[in-house]
């Protein structure tokens, strides 16, 4: 069956192998957005009269109306919204910069936000949709230096679990998708860093140094991610609420959720004192 996508962020990365994916597939329709037009030339070898390419900066509220109407108008429905776009931010909590700290969430959570409120009212007179989250790892666990990322993706979470309750008896779904560090753009020209100048900090000074070089070393293939986050998506079951993607998500996210619930059980008595 035909399904509509619209995905954000396809210029590099996650997105761009999603927007491959969904493209080769002769059943789909795809609106793919990113900042920069000549940033999605690499669609311009598959069917242009099932590809909508437009601008989009997320942070732009009342740019994200007009995409969405094209799109409806064009194709007549978004079956699956991808709110894929994002960057990210290495610093301790004490020595971020918190005008850089806003745009970050006006882009992770925000941007976001406003792309799912456009794209509900279709989704709700369609009484079907799909909605797409990029969360991550350290929506599941948290690593120094990671502080005001993991705070956008915790946000998301809690923004997602809330929506899925709101929505999910009117046909709609919600995926939270929980990469682990994956061979993207993403801690390269993506991400801000901040070296510690605190000397107490100086202990993380490595980790912010090594930045670069694990993600051309990380573990995770962007392609398998698409691929995987694609197959959840068509094959008409159930989809996860939460989606971790490989070991550190896996591992890491389970360690520190075990570890939260182990800490909330041992303190029951003290707990659920304070009711009447
Ligand atoms: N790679 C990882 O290790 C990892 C792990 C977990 C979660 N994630 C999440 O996965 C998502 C995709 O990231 P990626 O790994 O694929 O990184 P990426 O290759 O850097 O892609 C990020 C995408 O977001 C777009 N973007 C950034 N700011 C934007 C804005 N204001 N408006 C519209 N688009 C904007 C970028 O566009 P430009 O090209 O114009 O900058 C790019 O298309 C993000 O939400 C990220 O937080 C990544």
């Amino acid at each position: 069956m035909t399904k509509t996508w619209l995905i954000t962020g396809t210029s590099s990365g996650f997105g761009k192998e999603l927007a491959q994916i969904v493209a080769a597939n002769v059943d789909n329709n795809l609106i793919a957005t990113a900042r920069k037009m000549s940033d999605l030339d690499y669609l311009d070898k598959y069917d242009d009269s099932k590809i909508l390419k437009v601008i989009l900066d997320v942070t732009d509220t009342p740019k994200i109306k007009d995409v969405v109407k094209s799109a409806y108008d064009r194709f007549g429905k978004i079956d699956v919204l991808v709110n894929n776009a994002g960057l990210g931010y290495f610093s301790t909590i004490e020595e971020s910069d918190m005008q850089q700290v806003h745009y970050m969430f006006d882009v992770n959570v925000f941007g976001l936000a406003n792309m799912t409120n456009a794209v509900l009212p279709i989704m709700r007179k369609q009484k079907n949709g799909i909605i797409v989250n990029l969360s991550s790892a350290l929506a599941l666990t948290t690593l120094p230096t990671m502080g005001f990322y993991s705070a956008t993706k915790y946000a998301v979470e809690g923004y997602s679990d809330t929506l899925r309750q709101e929505v999910s008896d009117l046909g709609i779904q919600v995926m939270n998708v929980e990469p682990s560090g994956a061979r993207t753009n993403w801690s390269g020209r993506s991400s801000k860093k901040v070296k510690p100048t605190i000397n107490d900090y100086q202990k993380f000074s490595d980790d912010i140094n090594s930045v670069p070089d694990s993600v051309t070393s990380a573990p995770g293939d962007p392609q398998k991610i698409a691929q995987v986050i694609y197959n959840q998506v068509i094959n008409g079951k159930e989809l996860p609420k939460h989606l971790p993607l490989g070991q550190f998500a896996f591992e890491g996210g389970i360690s520190n959720l075990e570890s939260i619930v182990d800490e909330i059980k041992s303190r029951r008595d003290l707990s659920v004192s304070t009711d009447d």
